[in-house]
């Protein structure tokens, strides 16, 4: 079955009956949220934990409605119609749907009855107010008489989870009032109790409303034995009863009479929702977004921010289905995942007191420095915040509060209460950032650390370098037995929880990267001797992963606490991990000869036509030692799962080791561009990497989940841009080292780098796979060594070309 196609930078939906909900995101987490293919709606000011506006329960059927939704009423001649130009909740027979999944917009198309309507649906940027912007056509031969519009929206309570948790307090405190009068523009507002702080919900647009309905039981009917599929308020053509509820479950629902509409004649009508401190004090805000001029300009300046995020690296290779992905797809995915981290999609649900990860929003600044580096260095400098005292890290905070907590390791008090891995990804980040941006000041930014005394001050600030230096000497003291770094509560891997006293080959290799990551930055900074330091950590760590790490044929992953190996052949399950092999290379620990051979172990024993799984045989029964990974059925997530974040570390480590071929065919098996094929069997959004695909162990394998918001998309970003095409940026100018498959011809680049362009040419013409023979600039001759070209980075501030040829 086929559900849509790509077309331009867009990918549109022709049927709606997706297998499940595709969804789009609008906005940021300053407000914004997603809108799903059917206009399901779920927006947030500033945090959906503790500010959220739209009720929607991902867990509903797809037919449900979900948060909100249009309806059009009418009549041409003795035919009367009710639908949804969203398809849902109506789910009536239409002659055409179309949902476009745009960058930061998504765009509906419905014909039905002789009616034509495009509505688009996006958040002018910083702007606390959602739009669907629509726009409705009499395509017939004769004038529909009535036509009615009606914009309904579903609160929750600001408190997410109190919303699920509490029938009576909730509904007790949700109030609504109209402001202005029924036949002219109205603002129907929503209100609720809130702890932190007042904030006003508010429904409007810029027609005349004839009526409104703010309680559900009243717009359902019946004591709500009406259904959203067949509201009983909107049956005969019925006005809505202008009541404004002091308790309840709070809706606004605005009447608009757009008819007649005569042949070919159109309207367009903007509604708005959005959050205010008050309505009264924002009403030249709403003013403004009534005026289609102010609506169009705020979508042009949305488009503009997105050519100029994106354009930063364009490459053209001879694989469209990889352009398409690396210079739309991918990139926009992680500007997504820079905002929300984890916290708010259709399987990240956004509750409780999960909000952004230390762990997971250091990976995702990496992706994003080129054309984001303000928004990039503004969450550094909240993540740094959250660093302890003794260079580890709370493990997540509210981004609204900035209380920071230890994750799940709260649940289980027997195991250790921090986590190994959350402070080594600052390194990285900050480290990538000063490289790519040459913001060197911000090395000396004060920035305080998490612990704070009575009255909320900080006990104590550092510069950034300092916090990095920590963040390694924690590591650096924190070691097992065998020398390897402790596991803490957890690694990368949040489901293996072992109990105190396990060490970790990941955190080993995290380790030893940072330690020449934080060495690089030394010698740029001119500090030798702490250069030769923190490369003697990563010297003396390698030692001690070769000594005590080696299984014969890959990389072991885990000593638990009582010394016995995980992911060893010894092991019944869990004999391979993917992770430890492709980090063993990536971090430079791995010997040039158990590199190879822990490189084909993956190849050999955990890569499948549908990614690499994370481990095998998977783990066939709960085991309480082990933790969350033994939950799942085996070919299921962590166990055994295609977890698709750890398949870019199999490429970077594939490009490092020179082996194109095998870095491409990774690339290409993940690539969701290419699931469009596969779809029944992939069943997520084939625009963006999901976080999970089910194992060759299990029966639905190939089946993708939690798509949208992984480290997926910052590392195979990396990996493709970095490694496959090979262009970095370090701290002493543009290393080009790219790794293709043979039969590529070469490539070419544009990239913004430090406010300059360069113009990239690649050719292949020997057909090999890695290995610069000759590189200019403008023209001259720059230095190749090692087979790679390092392109000085430019002082005069004008463009460059850049010719590259491979070569034996
Ligand atoms: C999830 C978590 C991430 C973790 C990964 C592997 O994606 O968000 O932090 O590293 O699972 O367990």
């Amino acid at each position: 079955m086929s559900y849509g196609h790509f077309e331009g930078r867009e990918y549109v939906i022709t049927n709606p009956r997706t297998p499940v909900k595709w969804i789009n995101y609008v906005g940021t987490i300053d407000f914004g949220g997603f809108v799903d293919h059917t206009g399901g709606l779920l927006v947030c000011k500033g945090d959906p934990a503790l500010n959220r506006i739209t009720k929607y329960i991902t867990q509903l059927p797809s037919s449900e409605f979900k948060g909100s939704t249009i309806y059009l009423r009418g009549r041409r001649g003795d035919r009367s119609f009710l639908y949804s130009p969203y398809y849902v909740p109506t789910l009536h027979e239409y002659d055409r749907y179309e949902c476009r999944i745009g960058l930061g917009y998504s765009r509906f198309l419905m014909e039905y009855v002789g009616i034509r309507t495009e509505i688009t649906v996006f958040v002018p940027e910083g702007e606390s107010v959602v739009l669907q912007d629509v726009r409705i056509r009499n395509t017939g031969s004769d004038t529909v008489e009535v036509l009615d519009l009606i914009p309904v929206v579903e609160y929750s309570h600001f408190d997410a989870l109190k919303q699920l948790t509490n029938a009576d307090w909730v509904p007790q405190t949700m109030t609504s009032k109209a402001i202005g009068r029924p036949g002219g523009l109205l603002v129907l507002r929503q209100c609720a109790f809130m702890q932190t702080g007042r904030a006003e919900n508010f429904l409007t647009s810029n027609s005349p409303v004839s009526s409104f309905e703010a309680d559900r039981r009243r717009f359902l009917g019946e004591n709500e034995y009406g259904t959203w599929k067949m509201p009983f308020s909107l049956v005969d053509g019925r006005e809505f009863s202008n009541y404004e509820p002091l308790r309840g479950d709070n809706v606004g629902a605005l009447m608009h009479h757009v008819g007649p509409l005569a042949p070919g004649e159109e309207r367009r009508v903007i509604v708005q929702l959005g959050q205010v401190e008050s309505v009264e004090k924002a009403m030249p805000l709403i003013e403004r977004f009534r005026e289609p001029e102010e609506v169009d300009a705020a979508f042009a300046r949305m488009q503009a921010f997105w050519e100029e995020y994106l354009n930063v690296c364009q490459v053209e290779t001879p694989d469209p289905e990889f352009d398409l992905l690396v210079n739309t797809h991918n990139p926009r995915q992680c500007y997504v995942t820079l905002n929300w981290s984890r916290y708010l999609s259709y399987y990240q649900l956004g509750y409780g007191a999960r909000g952004i990860g230390v762990r997971d929003s250091s990976q995702d600044v990496m992706a994003v420095v080129a054309g984001a580096p303000g928004r990039a260095k503004k969450l550094l400098r909240k993540l740094l915040s959250v660093q302890k005292r003794n260079g580890s890290s709370m493990h997540q905070f509210n981004p609204k509060t900035m209380e920071a907590t230890m994750g799940d390791a709260r649940e289980m008090e027997d195991r250790p209460q921090y986590y190994g891995d959350d402070h080594l990804w600052l390194v990285f980040a900050v480290c990538h950032y000063i490289a790519e941006t040459g913001d060197y000041a911000f090395l000396e930014e004060e920035i305080p650390f998490y612990e704070k005394d009575k009255e909320g001050r900080p006990l104590e600030s550092a510069r950034v370098l300092e916090h990095l230096e920590r963040a390694l000497a924690f590591t650096w003291n924190d070691t097992g037995v065998h020398g390897i770094p402790h596991l803490g509560f957890a690694d990368w891997n949040d489901t293996v929880n072992l109990k105190i006293g396990a060490e970790s080959f990941f955190i080993a290799h995290q380790f030893s990267k940072a330690a020449r990551d934080l060495a690089d930055l030394m010698d740029h900074l001119g500090k030798k001797e702490k250069a030769e330091t923190y490369r003697s950590y990563a010297e003396e760590m390698k030692r001690r992963v070769n000594e005590v790490g080696w299984d014969g044929e890959w990389y072991l992953r885990y000593f638990d606490w009582d010394g016995s190996p995980i992911g060893s052949r010894g092991n019944v399950h869990g004999k391979i991990y993917t992770n430890a092999q492709s980090w063993a290379v990536i971090s430079g620990n791995a010997t040039p000869e158990r590199a190879r051979k822990a490189l084909d172990a993956v190849y050999t024993h955990l890569n499948t036509r549908y990614g690499i799984k994370l481990s095998t045989p998977g783990y066939d029964h709960y085991d309480p030692n082990l933790g969350g990974v033994t939950t799942y059925p085996p070919g299921a997530k962590e166990n055994g799962g295609i977890f698709l974040h750890a398949n870019p570390w199999v490429i970077i480590a594939e490009c490092m080791m020179g082996n194109g071929e095998r870095a491409y065919q990774y690339h290409r098996q993940v690539n969701p561009i290419k699931k469009n094929e596969i779809i029944d069997i992939y069943e997520v959004e084939p625009y963006v990497f999901c976080q999970n695909i089910l194992g060759d162990e299990h029966p639905q394998f190939g089946l993708g989940r939690n798509s949208w918001l992984t480290g997926t998309a910052s590392w195979m970003y990396q990996a493709a841009t970095q490694y496959i095409l090979g262009v970095r940026v370090t701290h002493s100018g543009i290393v080009i080292d790219p790794c293709l498959p043979s039969e590529w011809e070469g490539f070419r680049m544009r990239r913004k780098v430090r406010g300059t362009w360069y113009e990239i040419t690649v050719r292949n013409p020997e057909h090999v796979s890695r290995g610069v023979q000759s590189c200019t600039l403008d023209g001259e001759a720059v230095e190749v060594s090692g087979g790679a070209a390092r392109i000085p980075f430019d002082t005069e501030g004008k463009d460059h070309v850049v010719e590259v040829i491979l070569g034996a």
